[in-house]
């Protein structure tokens, strides 16, 4: 089990539930919002065994291997900010993860984590009325994945080459969520829009494959609009602003 005390050590105030097995962390701390818990919560297991992923995929949580956490926050926003909150836990993730394990990571619209060009870690974002449930997903230890994850998916681990403290990348990772979080409140998404862009590949001039609604399109990513949605030139000339779906290099 996780060693909670450095972190509640780090994270002084910071309320911090930590399970042996759960079916989602999602569930959980939607369950602590209802509850009335404060801004900042967090619910994290050892073990998921209902992982959400985003798009309807699950998360595999092996347990004890990786860090599978979600995090109430009541903030100001509102729904349009959500693709630069999302972004923010992405940064987030990202440099905790390089912190901890010395790696450098690239970050794939809009909020998966790549370390060599495969997934590291992935964030889920549920809006609750004005509320936000933030689930991330952070593979840390695991030495191999389940050979339909595995020509995509390594761990801070695999990548490494060494074992990774989760007690220390938990602690560094809600350090930076506290950053990232309050740059996007004080300044709104401009800043972290522009961070994303300059640490992400995927944002300009990357031709790409988006699987959006049973279709495939094929084009070059080209920055980001306002809101953080993704601009694509597709291979016919014409434009499209991608607001979700999985995006694979072409
Ligand atoms: C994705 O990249 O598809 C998002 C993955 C999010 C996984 C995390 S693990 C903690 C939290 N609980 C869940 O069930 N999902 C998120």
């Amino acid at each position: 089990m996780l060693d909670l005390a450095p972190v509640r050590a780090q994270q002084p105030g910071r309320r911090i539930v930590w399970l042996e097995s759960t079916g989602s962390t999602m569930a959980e701390a939607l369950k602590l919002l209802r509850e009335g818990c404060a801004s900042g919560t967090v619910v994290g297991a050892e073990e998921q065994t209902a992982g959400k992923g985003r798009l309807g995929r699950n998360w595999h949580s092996q347990r004890g291997a990786g860090l599978y956490a979600s995090l109430v926050l009541r903030t100001s926003l509102e729904g349009k900010d959500l693709p630069a909150l999302t972004m923010a836990l992405g940064l987030a993730a990202a440099e905790s993860i390089t912190a901890t394990a010395g790696v450098r990571c690239d970050l794939r619209w809009p909020n998966d984590v790549l370390l060599q060009g495969r997934k590291c870690a992935g964030i889920l974002t549920e809006l609750h009325g004005k509320d936000v449930v933030a689930g991330i997903g952070i593979n840390v230890n695991q030495s191999s994945f389940p050979a339909e994850l595995a020509p995509a998916a390594t761990s801070l681990r695999l990548a490494s080459g060494r074992s990774q403290s989760r007690e220390g990348l938990l602690a560094r990772l809600l350090e930076a969520v506290d950053a990232y979080l309050e740059l996007l409140t004080t300044h709104g998404p401009m800043p972290i829009l522009a961070l994303f862009s300059q640490a992400s590949s995927y944002v300009h001039g990357r031709r790409v494959v988006v699987d959006q609604e049973g279709e495939a399109l094929s084009g070059t990513t080209d920055g980001l609009d306002a809101c953080g949605f993704l601009r694509l030139r597709l291979d016919d000339g014409s434009r499209r602003l991608i607001l979700a779906g999985g995006v694979r290099p072409a």
